[in-house]
């Protein structure tokens, strides 16, 4: 078996089409690339190689599970238990907490990665490097996971790209910024602990309800039309490059067809 290692990588990205200077936001299953000579941390230096410190690399670093007991499932808790459970989690810290077991490893080592920030916002945080990546960041409003505050519609003003390293549409972050920009999307609320002046507090905020369910069926639609940019296999992996804003823009207008 042919390990994968930082040269292997940067050849498949470069013939990915992925050059000094490009803007990312990207997605990643490790596993999908068979063996990788020293895992994540290969992976990121062949990533931030390619793209330099002139490009911007971002990944979605998303906690979701932390505060909402009511939504656990794996395993379900009593009703009883779901207060206590609220205030006795430790606080979203961007610095401190990791992303949740059902993210990439690489996201993982991405956001401990030096010159990385992350948004600071408790459920949907995203993290950058690169060109600009604090301005990317600074403004995720708790109440817009995926909106026009959040660092989607940054990569959405500076025409980003989106990576698929061995991953699928089923995971494709772009297309919830298409969610929030159909005419009246469906919303509903959402829960957070926060902490202001040494005292946590719950929080219940409204913002859109998200369905990554349809995403592979929008994603089959959006190949078909021809917006892919590239794609091709690494190691065992199938990779793919396309505009974030043209995934952005045709999940918005199929969903305003499509209800
Ligand atoms: C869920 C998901 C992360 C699982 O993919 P994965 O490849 O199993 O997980 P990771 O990328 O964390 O890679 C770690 C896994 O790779 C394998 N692995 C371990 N060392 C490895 C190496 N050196 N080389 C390659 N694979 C390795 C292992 O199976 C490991 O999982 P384990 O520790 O639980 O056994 C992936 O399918 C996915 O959906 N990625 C996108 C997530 C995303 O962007 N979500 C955003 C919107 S919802």
């Amino acid at each position: 078996m042919q390990l994968i290692t930082i040269p292997t990588l940067k050849a498949g990205l470069a013939a990915l089409g992925l050059r000094k200077g490009q803007r990312v936001l990207m997605h990643c299953s490790l596993s999908a690339f068979g063996r990788i000579q020293g895992g994540a941390e290969t992976m990121l230096y062949a990533l931030t190689e390619t793209i330099g410190p002139e490009g911007l690399i971002a990944m979605p670093t998303f906690t979701p599970g932390r505060f909402d007991p009511s939504e656990w499932t794996q395993p379900p808790v009593p009703e009883s238990d779901w207060q206590r459970y609220r205030f006795e989690t430790p606080l979203f810290d961007s610095r401190r907490t990791p992303v949740d077991w059902d993210m990439s490893q690489l996201y993982e080592l991405f956001r401990t990665w030096p010159n990385v920030f992350r948004s600071n916002h408790s459920h949907s945080s995203f993290a950058a490097w690169g060109a600009g990546a604090a301005q990317i960041l600074h403004q995720h409003h708790l109440e817009d996971r995926f909106g026009e505050s959040s660092p989607l519609a940054r990569l959405y003003d500076e025409d980003a790209e989106v990576l698929f390293l061995g991953t699928d549409y089923s995971t494709n972050t772009a297309f919830h910024l298409g969610e929030y920009r159909v005419a009246d999307p469906p919303r509903r609320s959402f829960l957070s602990v926060q902490e202001t002046a040494g005292k946590k507090r719950l929080i219940q905020y409204e913002d859109v309800a998200t369905n990554s369910g349809i995403f592979t069926e929008i994603g089959a639609d959006f190949e078909t039309a021809g917006h892919l940019l590239a794609t091709n296999q690494i190691g065992a992996a199938t990779c793919r490059r396309f505009k974030l804003r043209s995934a952005v823009d045709f999940a918005a207008d199929w969903l305003a067809r499509k209800y």
